[in-house]
């Protein structure tokens, strides 16, 4: 096989933890090349052999990434040759080998795999036991013909008070009067309801977007174009979100505004409180929030207005075929 994206499971031998912000040097058979570590999918317990999400991989940790490569890899999966699967991690730097790894496959992505979605997040979704997926009933393709549009999600993230609701009410008016099927999946009204279990620590922001993302895939699935609106600040989860969604069908808008004039707005009187020291780990104020690299969409809500903003999504939309003229 040849690709640049891999997963594999790999053995951290250094005592400085695995980070995902540098780069190292993958070899592979006779070849070197710069590698990143983009994602850790799980680690293993060596003891009960059970999965866990953790952070970094420290000495003699076992776990599953994902490597990306500056060139493509040709290589096999370990399993059907151990030559030409096998590889080690070299610290760029001190020249010590810091893990050893056995190639799993290529990181593929959903489309490629149809319905299996086989993609790395995939990997990480629970399945409950004696649980048979039979396949949808009425295909999406179907759906979208009846409808008229094709289906897509549109992933609103930013700040509280960014403007990502306003926006995404705007537009799906527009949509359903132009007789569009649409759902507007809102952080605050799941948070009433499907995710009202769940707070704000790193963990249950990310539960709570799994599980919002597979809403969304659902209503995906079933033809409508999906308003996503939600702080979302962990780029890992977003990336999962994507992952459930076919190519160029996934659409992320950076509802982008500087933490002064969210303040400044401050519908919710949030911000006031959470300044005060009355909400714990409050994004941009004492919780981070990572600015998306690269979304499809940037809108900056301090120079475009909500009218604006729903032209541009409207012209992306059309330009992406979605939805027709
Ligand atoms: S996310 O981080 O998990 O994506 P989500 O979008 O569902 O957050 O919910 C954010 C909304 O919850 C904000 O618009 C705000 O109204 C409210 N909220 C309450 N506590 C917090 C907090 N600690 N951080 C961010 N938003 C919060």
């Amino acid at each position: 096989q040849v690709d640049n994206e891999i997963t594999a499971m790999i053995c951290w031998m250094s005592d400085q933890p695995l980070d995902m912000n540098r780069h190292y040097i993958l070899m592979h058979t006779t070849r070197e090349v710069k590698a990143f570590v983009d994602e850790i999918l799980y680690r293993v317990d060596v003891d009960t052999l059970h999965r866990e999400d953790v952070e970094t991989l420290s000495l003699n940790d076992i776990g599953r990434v994902k490597i990306s490569t500056a060139q493509p890899l040709f290589f096999d999966p370990y399993r059907t040759n151990q030559e030409t699967g096998a590889f080690i991690l070299v610290d760029p730097f001190s020249h010590n080998t810091v893990a050893a790894g056995m190639i799993r496959g290529a990181a593929r992505s959903v489309e490629e795999v149809g319905d299996e979605v086989a993609t790395l997040s995939a990997e990480k979704r629970q399945f409950s036991p004696n649980v048979v997926w039979e396949g949808l009933n009425i295909q999406r393709e179907e759906r979208e013909a009846t409808n008229g549009h094709k289906a897509a999600v549109l992933w609103f993230t930013g700040l509280s008070g960014s403007g990502k609701t306003s926006i995404a009410r705007a537009l799906e008016r527009k949509l359903f009067e132009a007789g569009c099927s649409t759902m507007l999946v809102d952080g605050d009204y799941v948070r009433h309801g499907l995710c009202g279990d769940l707070g704000f620590s790193s963990k249950d922001r990310t539960e709570n977007i799994r599980r919002v993302a597979e809403v969304a895939r659902l209503f995906f699935e079933q033809g409508s174009i999906v308003l996503c609106t939600f702080v979302s600040p962990f780029a890992k989860d977003r990336k999962a979100a994507r992952a459930l969604i076919p190519e160029g069908r996934f659409v992320e808008v950076f509802v982008d505004v500087d933490l002064e004039t969210a303040r400044l707005r401050d519908p919710k009187g949030l911000y006031e409180k959470a300044e005060r020291g009355e909400i714990d780990g409050f994004t941009g104020v004492s919780a981070p929030y990572e600015r998306p690299q690269q979304p499809e969409i940037t809108l900056d809500t301090r120079t475009v207005s909500i009218d604006d903003a729903v032209d541009i999504l409207l012209r992306r939309l059309m330009e992406s075929n979605i939805i027709n003229a």
